[in-house]
């Protein structure tokens, strides 16, 4: 992932690290922690490696109905959700697709998720799941199921929620030359590069917590390539959150200043 492809997966990059041993690639989009939603080209050219080299992909799709592109004006229903690589030709035999109840329901607290894969994945699946945790309990399992049939009108209005929330850190930062931000695309985190700051993301994120008491995720966190980025999620209260981010703004050119002197 790199910053200059607003930190979308590349083809090319994937087909660099396949070896021998490979069997499968793990992706996600809409992604946590860098909100990249993958496009359906993007997740062609990955669906063509996957014929190439014979490999399996493990799609974490838990944010799928968390995507900005469409225009609620125009498409009031928005009905928008991000492509999946299983849609992708020869693919859907060769896919493991893992879902939440988590983020589409706000569920977190209830532990459920499932997948859906070929039918000798689930039968392998569901033989170590059995003899890992037997089952999530029953009182889980009938809410599980009141959401997933029940009215889904929620779903929608949850988006539209993010939608205006992460207009407000996108509003809230514009004119902080301190940050400079991915602009997110999908699930609710923003990814934010650090580096003018003079500081690391590490010490970014200890100093902002200590002195204005605002919350954000190294963005080593993640993996190597999330160095000199935080991630901010804005999943949190809309006051809250301008609050933070007005914090987090003022202290980003505070840090600038301090490193340019
Ligand atoms: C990309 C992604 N996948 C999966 C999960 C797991 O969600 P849960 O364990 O709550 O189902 C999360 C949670 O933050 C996530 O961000």
């Amino acid at each position: 992932l790199k910053p200059e492809h607003g930190m979308h997966i590349n083809a090319e990059e994937i087909r660099k690290a396949i070896s021998p041993r490979t069997k499968a690639i793990i992706i996600n989009s809409p992604c946590n922690p860098t909100g990249a939603v993958t496009t359906a080209e993007e997740l062609e050219e990955v669906a063509k490696l996957c014929q190439e080299f014979d490999l399996w992909v493990i799609s974490d799709e838990v944010y799928h109905p968390f995507v900005f592109a469409s225009n609620p004006e125009t498409e009031p229903c928005g009905n928008a959700i991000a492509p999946s690589i299983a849609a992708a030709e020869g693919m859907h035999e060769r896919t493991i697709i893992v879902e939440s109840l988590s983020k589409t329901y706000a569920m977190t607290g209830w532990r459920i998720g499932y997948i859906l894969a070929p039918s000798q994945v689930i039968e392998q699946t569901s033989k170590i799941a059995e003899m890992m945790h037997s089952s999530v309990n029953s009182t889980a399992q009938y809410g599980g199921v009141a959401a997933l049939t029940g009215p889904q009108d929620h779903v929608r209005e949850m988006r539209e929620e993010y939608r205006a929330k992460r207009q407000l850190v996108i509003d809230g930062l514009a004119n902080c030359n301190a940050l400079r931000l991915i602009e997110p695309q999908g699930a609710f985190y923003v990814f934010i590069d650090v580096r003018p700051t003079g500081l690391s993301s590490e010490e970014f994120s200890k100093k902002l917590l200590d002195e204005e008491k605002v919350a954000v995720v190294p963005g080593e966190a993640f993996g190597t390539e999330g160095s000199g980025f935080v991630r901010l999620s804005y999943a949190g209260k809309a006051e809250e959150l301008k609050e933070g981010v007005a914090r987090m703004s003022k202290f980003a050119l505070a840090q600038q200043a301090l490193h340019a002197a």
